[in-house]
């Protein structure tokens, strides 16, 4: 990292490091009820559209040892919601859950790193409990944790410029998050500044050395499966625009209807505007996260999407050298 008017480094992060050592899986599901307890008992977090969420200090050993120390409840608001209705919000519940849970299983572990694990809940108990979910915490030692809207305005607040080596790294890991949801055939359908997080040591006291950024993503509660898990896609990625140059790369299947799965379009625009400087192209970043999603995906990039950003990126080196 430096201050805008250092020199850039092209210091590149390698990885990440190894993926999260795999834990083993709960084998009692998580009842509504204890999930409630465990919510009273809890620490205020955060509050979305759907509900507010606690963190909770786990007590029981085997819990413990499946989703770690600290968990994630969120409770689905049902505040002056009649008895229809709560039936709808358990749905929402366990609709979020499987999607979770289908993602999570359809991932390999390089892949499983992007998410939160899942705890296995049971949806039995009378709706009138409320309706819960439970799930690890996201967080590391030594790393904070941060919405990657709190990420842009830290970035905005202390002026820091990033090196385009770590710029790079951001993006392409945000590409292999993508990617790994397309090799999972799904959909996640609600990337937004609260769901996508981000554990960095950037901005911590004493955090000499290597910076180091990781994606998580949360909240799959509108998330759809799009295929089996290996179903046979078209060799090329698709997008959106196939004549854009911040296109939000996709996946089509073989034989199907020519949809073009993926996350909406604006994303490559968020990206580039975050990381936007003196040191970076916009072009660059938005080539830096088809490149990710490629690399993971196995998808070539079509020469339309190819060409509309080699004229991008040359407009915008043009337009950099008239006002230099
Ligand atoms: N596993 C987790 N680790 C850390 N923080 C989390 C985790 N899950 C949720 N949070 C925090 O709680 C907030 C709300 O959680 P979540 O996004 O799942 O619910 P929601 O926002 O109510 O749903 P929606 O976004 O669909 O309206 C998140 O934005 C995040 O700050
Ligand atoms: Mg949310």
């Amino acid at each position: 990292m430096h201050k805008r008017g250092d020199p850039p480094s092209l210091i590149r992060l390698g990885s990440s490091g190894p993926a999260p050592a795999q834990r083993p899986r709960t084998e009692r599901a998580i009842s509504q009820e204890l999930a409630k307890e465990w919510f009273k008992r809890g620490k205020e977090l955060g509050a979305g559209g759907y509900g507010e969420t606690k963190t909770y200090e786990v007590q029981d050993t085997e819990y413990r040892a499946a989703l770690g120390p600290v968990v994630v409840v969120k409770r689905f608001n049902d505040d002056g919601y009649d008895d229809d209705d709560m039936l709808a919000i358990r749905e929402l519940a366990r609709r979020e859950h499987d999607a979770h849970h289908e993602a999570w299983k359809r991932m390999p572990p390089d892949c499983q790193q992007y998410l939160a694990q899942p705890a296995t809940m049971s949806f039995e108990d009378d709706v009138n409990v409320g309706s819960y979910l439970v799930q690890a915490l996201v967080g590391e030692e030594g790393l904070t944790t941060l919405s990657w809207g709190k990420f842009g305005e830290m970035l905005d607040t202390t002026g820091t410029q990033l090196d385009p080596g770590y710029k790079e790294w951001i993006a392409r890991s945000f590409g292999d998050m993508l990617g790994c949801i397309a090799n999972a055939r799904m959909v996640h359908k609600d990337f937004n500044s609260e769901n996508v997080l981000m554990l960095t040591n950037l901005g911590q006291p004493g955090s000499s050395g290597a910076l180091r950024f990781e994606w998580r993503l949360i909240d799959w509660g509108i998330a759809d499966v799009r295929g089996q898990r290996d179903q046979a896609l078209e060799p090329a990625l698709c997008a959106d625009d196939l004549y854009g140059w911040e296109a939000m790369p996709g996946f089509r299947f073989v034989g199907g209807d020519g949809t073009c799965h993926g996350e909406k379009p604006g994303l490559v625009r968020s990206m580039y505007l975050l990381l936007r400087g003196d040191n970076v192209l916009d072009a660059d970043v938005a080539y830096w996260i088809r490149k990710g999603f490629a690399d993971k995906t196995g998808l070539r990039t079509p020469p339309t999407l190819e060409a509309a950003w080699q004229e991008r990126r040359t407009a915008e080196e043009a337009a950099r050298a008239a006002r230099a």
